[in-house]
């Protein structure tokens, strides 16, 4: 098998996988992720291969719905690709991105030497920002049933992956715990770039958010 038929043959496994999935980790997540890593991938020169099989596979086990198992995700991958005799050296280097990939809390460090592992780690930050970034975000709080927002309950640094995954605030906190940090995280130009225009939509949602929960006159005259 040549390796676009090892892609193509991949998209379809987690097309499979993946459908009517409803926390934001659907397969059309996994479609923009996939050609979002492309594009950043092209501009920065990464191993295409590995790029596209990390981006297909990065979410077919989330360690967030596999009891914190860190090693659900890459070993899932791992055993994907060794069912299609993709060679050990591009398996080894896909299920190692997909092990560092999830942001794990404000302030745990990412670890993401590889520059493929940066361009899918890059391409997945960016479905978390913008506009699709809220839209998955509210989905997911939605999912496992938090609040939208409650004054009473502030945002926190969470400094393991541990505390980070029994986080159980407002969906509004996450905005504060993990998405308006992403864009100092990007590892690669390109990627920084394409953030900025979702980061500062964010932020204008933000502004609005709070000013029609503290409605005063003031918002009255300003629009
Ligand atoms: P990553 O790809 O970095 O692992 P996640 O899988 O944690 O990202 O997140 C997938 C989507 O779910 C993202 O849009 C993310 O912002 C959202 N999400 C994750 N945790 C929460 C949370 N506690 N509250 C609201 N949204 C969340
Ligand atoms: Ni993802």
């Amino acid at each position: 098998m040549d390796q676009s038929q090892v892609v193509e043959r991949t998209a379809e496994h987690v097309q499979a996988l993946l459908a009517g999935e409803s926390t934001g980790h659907d397969w059309w997540h996994i479609h923009r992720v996939w050609k979002t890593a492309l594009v950043i991938g092209q501009a920065e020169g990464a191993n295409e291969f590995v790029v596209e099989l990390a981006a297909l596979l990065h979410d077919i086990a989330d360690w967030k719905f596999h009891d914190g198992d860190l090693e659900a995700g890459p070993r899932a991958a791992g055993l994907w690709l060794e069912s299609l005799n993709v060679e050990p050296q591009t398996v080894a280097e896909v299920t190692e991105i997909i092990r560092q990939l999830s942001f794990k809390g404000a302030d745990v460090p990412d670890h993401m030497p590889m520059l493929a592992g940066q361009v899918v780690q890059d391409a997945d930050r960016l479905d978390a920002l913008g506009a699709i970034g809220i839209a998955r975000t509210f989905a997911y709080g939605g999912h496992v049933g938090q609040a939208i927002y409650d004054p009473a309950i502030p945002a926190v640094r969470h400094d393991s992956a541990e505390a980070y995954r029994n986080a159980a605030g407002p969906t509004i906190n996450h905005f504060y715990e993990k998405l308006l940090l992403l864009k100092d995280r990007m590892h690669t130009a390109t990627g920084r770039q394409m953030a900025e225009r979702r980061h500062a939509f964010m932020e204008q949602f933000l502004t609005q958010f709070f000013a029609e929960w503290n409605p005063t006159t003031q918002n009255l005259e300003s629009t």
